[in-house]
């Protein structure tokens, strides 16, 4: 592969294996040959059922987990052979998580600024990237709660920027959404999406939820340790669809509220053009 192609992709699997417990009867194959690329700025879902190894493919893409056998690439390297692999995932990638695991004694800040540390940025200019950070999250003027004081979407948010704290070229998510109600969980997705078109982050989300997963650009179906189907998202008649959803009529029409002036057929025809979204 050429070297410009290779830079352009943040995650190179190829065979991925990881086998936990070794006795022949106990052992786990929580992944199973898993090869896939994500290209810079891609956004992408993995979904499939309770087990089928989707938190242990987040793990070892950012390196919290080693795979068994086969290899992977991020942003480049290759975890196989690198040394420092507390730098790397300080450096590239960022982890949100479904619990949120922010420090409880410290302030939102305070948490955003702890990867930052061993960075060399001085004092002031750490605390400045973390309140743009908070504020790039949707939290300004909540740097000094701490997370006690914040709601779960909050703390969420919380999370995202302090994943964000050494701009990785990488977000992995696991299930960030997972405790979250549908308006808390609708921004947190709302931070995704502008963090990936403003920034161009390349983002991996976990997630069980189809709308989730519909945010994004291509969803990665797993079951039995295997990525058994990949469906692209965000063509532009699904775009367009979105966006009647999203609309006032749309709304009503997903509620089963009359609208004034559309005939019986139009209503259910309408109806039938929204539920290829949930399909
Ligand atoms: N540390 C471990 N030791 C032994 N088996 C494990 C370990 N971690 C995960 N597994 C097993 O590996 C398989 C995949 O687990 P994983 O956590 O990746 O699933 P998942 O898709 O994230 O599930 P969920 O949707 O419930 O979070 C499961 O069968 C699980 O029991
Ligand atoms: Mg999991």
């Amino acid at each position: 592969m050429e070297q410009s192609e290779q830079a352009r992709l943040v995650v190179e699997a190829r065979e991925l294996t990881r086998v936990y417990g070794n006795g022949a009867g106990t052992a786990v194959r929580a992944l199973d040959g898993v090869s896939f690329q994500v290209r810079a700025g891609e956004f992408v879902a993995v979904m499939g059922p309770s087990g089928s190894g989707k938190s242990t493919l987040l793990n070892v893409i950012g390196a919290l987990d080693r795979p068994t056998s086969g290899q992977i690439r991020v942003n480049g390297e290759d975890l196989s052979t690198l040394r420092d692999l507390d730098s790397f995932r300080a450096r590239t990638v960022g982890f949100v998580f479904q619990l949120h695991n922010l420090i409880p004694t410290l302030t939102a800040l305070e948490n955003v600024m702890v990867p930052m540390q061993g960075a060399g940025l001085s004092g002031a200019l750490q605390r400045r990237r973390a309140t743009e950070l908070l504020e790039l999250v949707g939290l300004p003027g909540r740097g000094h709660h701490l997370p006690g004081q914040l709601s779960g979407g909050q703390r969420q948010k919380v999370a995202i920027a302090r994943a964000l704290a050494n701009r990785p070229a990488l977000l992995l998510a696991d299930e960030p959404t997972g405790n979250l109600d549908s308006v808390s969980g609708d921004e947190v997705m709302g931070v995704f999406e502008q963090l990936h078109s403003e920034y161009g982050t390349a983002i991996i989300i976990v997630t069980h939820d189809v709308t989730v997963a519909r945010r994004t650009h291509r969803i990665l179906m797993m079951q039995d340790g295997r990525i058994i189907r990949e469906d692209l998202v965000g063509d532009a008649c699904t775009e367009a669809l979105k966006a009647l959803a999203r609309s006032e009529l749309g709304q009503a029409l997903r509620a089963n509220v009359p609208v004034a002036g559309l005939s019986g057929a139009e209503y259910l025809a309408f109806r039938q053009v929204l539920a290829r979204l949930e399909e």
